[in-house]
């Protein structure tokens, strides 16, 4: 059974999206550990709920980012990880990292790649009055919200939304897309040419 660890920062409700479609038989994976950069992530509790085992590693106990991302490492590998879902993880890490799990991370981002890549995606789409925004789940590459795109879904904007509104109504289907994105990687119901992401049935 594939091994997959989840790195947060935050809320964790994709986390916890991931964490119920699992208890529900829909995901048949390990989870080692949730990894969060933040001590303070709400998400934690929601991993204890579960009685999934957390790690909190924060970059400022480190004296390099270097040193953070080899502790992360080590744990990654003591645990044998072979899939990394960055849900709602708000570092970006290095390319030697990547490499190092090249093909093998997954991240979820709350827009329409590649418009509104980095942060306030649902605030700048509102701004810049798009009708239809989004989210995207995509492979982790060195380029910022930038690698091959498994699935993606539309989210309306309405003319009273507000950022909050459209942040929640865009996360409701984060929690769906998600789930489904991370079950296509782990039954490698996929192949990749180029930058395009074929799905097997
Ligand atoms: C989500 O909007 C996700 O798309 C983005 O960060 C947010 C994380 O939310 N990358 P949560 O912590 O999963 O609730």
């Amino acid at each position: 059974m594939k091994r997959v660890a989840i790195f947060i920062s935050g809320r964790g409700s994709n986390l916890e999206a991931i964490l119920e479609k699992r208890k529900q038989g829909y995901l048949e994976c390990e989870i080692p550990f949730i990894l969060s950069n933040r001590i303070d992530a709400r998400g934690l509790q929601i991993a204890a709920q579960y009685k999934i085992p957390t790690e909190v590693l924060e970059q400022k106990e480190f004296s390099s980012r270097t040193e953070f991302e080899e502790a992360i490492l080590t744990l990654l590998k003591k645990n044998n990880v072979d899939i990394i879902v960055l849900a709602g993880f708000m570092l970006v890490i290095s390319k030697t990292f990547i490499e190092s799990f090249a093909g093998h991370i997954i991240n979820i981002h709350p827009a329409l790649l590649p418009s509104f890549p980095g942060l306030s995606s649902q605030k700048r789409a509102l701004d810049y009055g798009v009708k239809f925004t989004g989210c995207t789940v995509h492979f982790v590459s060195a380029e910022v919200d930038g690698g091959p795109i498994i699935l993606q879904d539309i989210v309306p904007i309405f003319d009273d939304d507000t950022e909050e509104s459209l942040t929640l109504r865009i996360l409701a289907k984060e929690h769906i897309l998600l789930p489904e994105a991370l079950k296509i990687v782990i039954e490698e119901r996929f192949n990749i040419v180029g930058r395009k992401v074929n799905l097997h049935p």
